[in-house]
């Protein structure tokens, strides 16, 4: 009886430990959500079309190997205007990241096809 409880206590804990993810990798889905919401107004995000044209758009910069991850990361984190400065955590910094260079990876697949 008493094993059990504890036994039952020991799955309770376990399922309720967040699952954190060894690696600080962004989430793209995460990003894609975070960008149609602060960075579309300007930025062309995925195909919307309601973005300004002195915005890169995000398919541009992924398809630039001068805008390396590094690179990507480093300015979203402190921009220069016009752009402003978000604040984001360095979670949405990653995520961001992680989606505008999954638009680079789409684009490559559909020129191999
Ligand atoms: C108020 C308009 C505006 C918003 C909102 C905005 N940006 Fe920008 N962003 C710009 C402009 C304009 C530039 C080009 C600046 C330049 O070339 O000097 C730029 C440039 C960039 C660049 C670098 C481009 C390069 O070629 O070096 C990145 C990356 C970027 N934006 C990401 C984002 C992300 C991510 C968001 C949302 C969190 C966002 N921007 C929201 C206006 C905006």
């Amino acid at each position: 009886m008493a094993l059990r409880t504890r036994l039952l206590a020991a799955l309770f804990l376990a399922t309720c430990v967040p699952v954190v993810p060894a690696s600080a990798a962004g989430d793209a889905a995460e990003g894609e959500r975070v960008a149609n919401r602060w960075c579309v107004s300007c930025h062309v995000v995925g195909d919307k079309p309601m973005a300004s044209d002195k915005a890169p758009a995000f398919a541009a910069l992924a398809a630039d190997p001068a805008k390396s991850e590094g690179y990507l990361k480093g300015w979203i984190s402190n921009p220069h205007p016009p752009m402003p400065n978000f604040n984001l955590t360095r979670q949405t910094v990653d995520d961001l990241v992680a989606y505008i260079r999954s638009l680079g990876e789409g684009k490559k697949a559909i020129q191999n096809k």
